[in-house]
């Protein structure tokens, strides 16, 4: 994927009150940050955001964090949230591999949103499904494990429905055209799902869980 550059991304990332500058000092304190006792949702790869703020403006009584890896990503969502009062969300820049030093047991939801394929097998252990990640959910996962994914890469969707499964996670939900599902699914669109869906190609969509 290609992304826009924004020269002075981390001066917009440093002058935002959305972005959490030192995410590991927040690690068991998510609640305290937030100012409320409400569930967590946490999208990894959020990219400009769009997904994670609507959500976010749609369900108040859910705080929700959205990371990127990208600075560029990343301030491109806090320019959407200029001049907007969205007490329920914050944003990190940083790699989703290092989130068990940002969280302890303390996220609900996790939203695997449009991930990078990483259709080599040598780049296997990077997909955010492989078992090393779904390894590290599980620590920073409060009780329940929940985990909503979407996609337009069919590959990796079986992937990821076979390394869930294999993971005992059970499958709520699972559309192969989310947006022409004879059982309509509530969703928002991620800024990669609206292209994806101009040009046609369905999105692949599940739910899953494991409950303790
Ligand atoms: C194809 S884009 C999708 C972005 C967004 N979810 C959407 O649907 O519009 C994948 C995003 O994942 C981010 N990403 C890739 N590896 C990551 C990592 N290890 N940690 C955090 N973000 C990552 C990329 O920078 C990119 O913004």
């Amino acid at each position: 994927m290609e992304y826009n550059v924004i020269k002075d991304a981390k001066n917009i990332l440093n002058n935002s009150s959305y972005v959490v500058k030192n995410p590991q000092s927040n690690k068991n304190r998510w609640m305290q940050a937030f100012g409320n006792k409400n569930p967590i949702h946490l999208e990894l790869g959020m990219g400009r955001g769009e997904f994670i703020i609507e959500m976010a403006k749609k369900y108040p009584k859910i705080n929700f964090i959205g990371l990127e890896l990208n600075e560029s990503q990343t301030a491109t969502a806090v320019q959407k949230l200029v001049s907007k009062n969205i007490p329920n969300l914050k944003l990190i820049c940083g790699n989703a591999s290092d989130i068990a030093t940002m969280f302890g047991k303390e996220i609900d939801t996790i939203y695997l949103t449009f991930s990078e394929p990483w259709p080599k097998p040598i780049d296997e252990k990077k997909r955010f499904t492989h078992e090393s990640y779904l390894k590290l959910y599980d620590r920073v996962f409060k009780k329940n494990k929940h985990i909503i994914l979407k996609t337009d890469n069919k590959g990796l969707f079986q992937y990821s429905l076979e390394t869930l499964s294999q993971y005992w996670y059970t499958f709520k939900r699972v559309s192969l055209d989310l947006y022409n599902d004879e059982n309509p699914i509530s969703n928002l669109p991620t800024d990669w799902e609206i292209k994806c869906v101009k040009d046609g190609k369905p999105i692949y969509y599940l739910d899953a869980r494991f409950d303790e």
